[in-house]
């Protein structure tokens, strides 16, 4: 072999470069990290990732506590209530009147003298504080940045209501659990219209804190009875105790169906007045009689009694009760646009949203509220577009077909 042939026989071709390069890649760490299964595959993904209300909850249950996780997501006993709530928007179909141009569709509200951009309100959630560090505030900020939507207030919020109110420009109601005394509700009620409440709820549908047999179920298999987890979901935010049945974890509360109670608050409270958690005729007729401003058609999410009605179903039975007296609203399983307009094809005024704005609260702060209220807002437009019902009053029963 000559001088030549030997230099170029020694010299590194890019063939055998390679093969060096993929000996040395198949003995590195970054490459066996690579394949591991059992790495961990968890990222945060970006916000403009997701493309719908729903895809912000694994988001949530990422970011936040177990417990907090629980608390938000867990329904009533066997949760049937919390997924009939879902279902039942299954069971509606939209009958399209032809198409109309997007651009077109403006859907402006105005229930109890709030304008609203659209008829979408956050409804009124407890301890937000579990959620984000600046709780009620950063959903308070999200809403407003969100075309000014209505947001109520719990009066089991985390932070002080006139905090909440200050923290942002858009409009609040308040929610309240009705005290046993008069003057109880009374202090609280004048707090919060003089921090610019714009209208009170009562809410109805849950005298008792109730059972969360999920929770129970993880409480007995890995932390025993009466551990920390369990009784913190089950224990709700009440200040009215029931001794005798804190044992059995649930919590008492107001019986609210006191008429007389009611009365009273009506004759002193200055702004509109509604009842929340109403899901039959006779209550609504109640309601209607006893001077009530307005309803809000509610079973508190699937979290109060298992087993009763989904929203969607009750509605048009209060609507229909109600006879356009009073402005009905509801809540309950609305995620979609289209959501939306099944339940303002039913009568609704406007429709709440509980857990979805939290999602995006404990996903991404306030910027996340607001994402999750712009995706369901877009969709309600693209959903009245598609339907050929540019205005809400041009959406009426007519645009359903209902096989409940
Ligand atoms: C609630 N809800 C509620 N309602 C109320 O009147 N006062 C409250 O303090 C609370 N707290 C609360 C906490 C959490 C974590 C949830 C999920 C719900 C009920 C709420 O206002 C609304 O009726 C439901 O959340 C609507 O159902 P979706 O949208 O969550 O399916």
């Amino acid at each position: 072999m000559g001088k030549v042939d030997i230099e170029y026989r020694s010299r590194l071709t890019r063939r055998s470069a390679l093969r060096k390069l993929a000996a040395f890649l198949a003995g590195s760490p970054l490459l066996r990290g690579q394949q591991d299964p059992f790495r961990d595959h968890s990222r945060v993904p970006a916000m403009n990732e997701l493309l719908t209300a729903l895809d912000f909850e694994p988001v949530a249950y990422a970011k936040i506590p177990r417990d907090a996780y629980d608390y938000m997501a867990l329904g009533a006993e066997g949760e049937v209530t919390l997924r009939r709530n879902r279902q039942a928007f299954d069971w509606v179909s939209l009958v399209p009147k032809g198409a109309a141009d997007s651009s077109s569709v403006n859907a402006a509200a105005e229930v109890l003298g709030i304008r609203m951009a659209f008829p979408i309100f956050v409804s009124p959630t407890a301890t937000q504080g579990q959620l984000h560090p600046q709780g009620e505030l950063a959903m308070h900020q999200g809403a407003t940045a969100a075309s000014g939507t209505l947001m109520m207030i719990s009066v089991n919020a985390s932070f002080p209501i006139e905090k909440i109110a200050a923290a942002a420009a858009g409009p609040v109601w308040y929610q309240l659990y009705a005290r046993a005394t008069v003057d109880e509700n009374r202090e609280l009620l004048e707090r919060a219209q003089q921090a610019g409440c714009r209208a009170v709820a009562i809410t109805a549908d849950e005298p008792v804190g109730s059972y969360r047999e999920p929770t129970l179920h993880d409480r007995h298999m890995s932390e025993g009875p009466g551990s920390g987890r369990g009784r913190a979901a089950a224990t709700r935010n009440r200040q009215v105790q029931a001794p005798q049945n804190a044992k059995y974890g649930v919590t008492g509360g107001q019986p609210w169906l006191d008429w007389k109670l009611m009365d009273a608050i009506r004759s002193f409270i200055k702004v509109p007045l509604l009842a929340k958690g109403i899901l039959t005729a006779e209550s609504a007729r109640a309601c209607v009689a006893h001077g009530l401003d307005g309803i809000i058609v509610s079973n508190h999410g699937g979290r109060a009694l298992d087993y009763s009605p989904s929203t969607l179903e009750a509605l048009p039975e209060v609507v229909d009760a109600v006879q356009g007296r009073i402005p009905v609203l509801m809540d309950g399983g609305v995620r979609r646009g289209s959501d939306v307009l099944k339940a303002l094809a039913l009568g609704a005024k406007a429709v709440g949203l509980g857990r979805a704005p939290r999602w995006g609260l404990a996903g991404y702060g306030p910027a996340g509220t607001q994402r999750v209220l712009e995706i369901v807002q877009g969709e309600l437009v693209l959903a009245m577009a598609a339907t050929g019902r540019p205005r809400l009053e041009s959406i009426d029963r007519t645009l359903v077909k209902i096989d409940f």
